[in-house]
């Protein structure tokens, strides 16, 4: 017998197998700040770097065929920051939806932004309408981009809604359940959140997607947002599909 032979772990029977790809990865880009400044940089120059990993993240989950894939770019806490660094990542976000616009285009990516509107400059909104009406009969990954949002405040303004419609005779009050919440919802058109990833190393939710992660597999790593890679994507989507979705219920054949 030769080692291989001897050793079960190499028999072809006891390769994993690998579960599905996600429908809707995640991602709380941490770190910027953190990366820069160990490099004796200012923190905007992290932010600015971070856009090329938007970049290289949206291509990836083209190329796989990832239905839909959500990044939280601004939290409805993250006022709270210098003004500066506002102004900031505010030219930073009017100028990604217009020079990636044609990039958008040639991946088919269809955008869409989550997140309250009212507190964005005009001018931001006047580019990201442009160009979620350019890109919305595109057939590729939903790239959705979660702007001044919080997932506290995205369920209150649903429980708001729910309010008005049974109040106005518009549905039942035995007619609320989680399917009805869930349509009142920024995300109603997307799958729930199947893979959640944190650069930065935080172990924390930081008020995203609060509903829409219940059932998430949860992926933080140390690198930060502005230097993390390809292959580090690549190792999350497959460490993923090899987890034991169990959904309250037991492992399949228990
Ligand atoms: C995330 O990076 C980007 C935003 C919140 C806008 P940070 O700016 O939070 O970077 P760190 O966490 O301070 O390093
Ligand atoms: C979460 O990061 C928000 C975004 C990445 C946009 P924060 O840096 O704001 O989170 P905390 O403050 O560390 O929880
Ligand atoms: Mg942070």
């Amino acid at each position: 017998m030769n080692a291989k032979e001897s050793n079960p772990a190499d028999s072809a029977d006891s390769v994993p197998k690998l579960g599905p790809l996600p429908d809707h990865i995640a991602i709380i880009m941490d770190g910027n700040g953190r990366w820069a400044q160990s490099r004796g940089m200012p923190r905007i120059e992290g932010h600015r770097r971070g856009v090329d990993t938007v970049r290289m993240v949206s291509e990836t989950c083209t190329e796989l065929g990832i239905e839909a894939l959500t990044l939280y770019c601004l939290s409805s806490e993250n006022w709270k920051r210098p003004q500066q660094e506002l102004d900031f990542l505010m030219e930073l976000l009017e100028r990604y939806l217009v020079e990636e616009r044609p990039l958008i285009m040639e991946q088919q990516l269809r955008l869409q932004v989550i997140g309250r509107r009212d507190r964005l400059p005009d001018s931001v909104i006047k580019e990201m309408n442009e160009t979620i009406r350019l890109s919305a009969g595109n057939p590729g990954t939903k790239l959705v981009l979660a702007i001044d949002y919080g997932g506290r405040d995205e369920i209150t303004r649903a429980a708001k809604q729910l309010c008005d419609d049974v109040q106005a005779g518009r549905l039942g009050r035995d007619e609320i359940d989680e399917q009805a919440i869930n349509d009142r919802l920024y995300t109603h058109n997307l799958p729930d959140v199947d893979l959640m990833i944190r650069t930065g190393g935080e172990m924390r939710v930081s008020n995203f997607l609060l509903w829409q992660l219940s059932y998430a597999e949860l992926w933080v790593t140390e690198t930060c947002w502005p230097e993390f890679p390809r292959s580090e994507l690549e190792r999350a989507i497959e460490n993923f599909r090899s987890r034991d979705r169990r959904f309250g219920g037991l492992s399949v054949g228990q």
